[in-house]
């Protein structure tokens, strides 16, 4: 039923309006992927909670992630598709992995430093500990491999370590995984000011492409999004504007930006915003009509949500005793 022996996992917070960020830097990755490997596609709920939610908002937004996953064209029976807090052997195993992770490390988490600037009045041990639970949910499957944008790659490198040390302690228990970040768009940039990334929780509305924005509001972002005087459709480090448009159409269209480059040899930005912006608003359409349709058939996606849950947990409990019994926990008597 499932693809492949290689394990891969992934994951994403329903906090806030995903944005093709999310999109272009992970799940679109997800969707080539899941050919080769067995794939476990998480809805990481419980990451959500080291910001304040409103408790309806989190479950609606959640529904419309996991629903998400499946418009984008992951196959709910060849993939398993779930709701972290629904397996808690994440939460239990993150609690013995927190045993075994330095403060320093913890201390060192770039998006922790950014997260607790922004939320100083609410700096909780779960912002701190945050990368434990995400290193619980990759080594919880024996993940071989973990497909995310770049800005995940030094919470995956703690994940690494963590696992390399806990086998040196107890031999073999845990896979040790390889990140995967794609060729184009593993950082897309803010559409108002390119040299930050594009992020769900930018105050300005013309900053980022939401996944749920329709075709006249992305055409209208595309249009205002900040360039330079250059006038010219180039590939480079010294057009960082342009650059990131490059990219972003790339990255939808499966161009490569040489390809791009000598498309729009010779015309204006004008010309090539619009065709950024069609090429986007192409690619959101059908996912957009799959996602609503998904989410009206209610008694569907509750079954998917119980029947890969429990598939998740039927792997993720073998790790899981396989690491109490090597810590020293009592067995459970037969
Ligand atoms: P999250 O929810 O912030 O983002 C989900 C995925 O989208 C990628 N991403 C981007 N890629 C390119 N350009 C951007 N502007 C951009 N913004 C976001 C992220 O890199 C990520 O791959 N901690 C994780 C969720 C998580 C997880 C895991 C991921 C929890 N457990 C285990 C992998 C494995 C997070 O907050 O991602």
């Amino acid at each position: 039923m499932l693809n492949g022996e290689k394990m891969l996992f992934s994951g994403m917070q329903a906090t806030g309006r995903l944005t093709i960020g999310n999109y272009i830097g992970a799940l679109r990755n997800w969707v080539t992927l899941s050919d080769e490997y067995t794939c476990l596609f998480s809805v990481v709920d419980e990451h959500s909670i080291t910001v304040r939610q409103d408790p309806a908002e989190l479950r609606s937004r959640a529904r419309a992630l996991l629903s998400l996953y499946i418009a984008a064209g992951l196959d709910p029976e060849k993939n398993i598709i779930y709701y972290q807090s629904h397996v808690s052997a994440h939460a239990e195993l993150a609690w013995i992995l927190n045993c075994y992770t330095y403060m320093g490390e913890l201390q060192r988490m770039t998006q922790f430093k950014d997260k607790s600037a922004k939320h100083a009045d609410n700096i909780n041990a779960g912002l701190f500990t945050y990368p434990v639970l995400m290193a619980a949910d990759i080594l919880l499957y024996q993940t071989d491999v973990v497909p995310v944008g770049s800005d995940q790659l030094q919470h995956l490198e703690l994940a690494r370590d963590i696992a390399i040390r806990f086998n040196n302690v107890y031999g073999d228990v845990f896979t040790v995984p390889e990140p995967y970040v794609g060729k184009v768009g593993a950082k897309i940039q803010s559409l108002q000011d390119p040299l930050k990334k594009m992020s769900k929780s930018d105050e300005n509305e013309n900053a980022s492409i939401y996944l749920t924005d329709d075709r006249d509001t992305v055409l209208r972002k595309f249009k205002r999004a900040v360039t330079d005087n250059e006038a010219c459709v180039r590939y480079s480090e010294a057009q960082p504007g342009i650059r990131n448009l490059i990219t972003i159409y790339s990255a939808v269209t499966g161009k490569t930006p040489e390809e791009v480059e000598k498309e729009f040899a010779g015309r204006g930005y004008g010309e090539f915003k619009l065709a950024v912006g069609e090429a986007v608003a192409d690619t959101l359409a059908p996912i957009q009509k799959k996602q609503a349709e998904l989410l009206a058939d209610k008694a569907y996606l509750d079954g998917i949500i119980k029947t890969n849950a429990e598939r998740a947990e039927h792997l993720a409990i073998k790790t899981l005793r396989k690491v109490q019994k090597k810590v020293g926990f009592p067995e459970r008597p037969r």
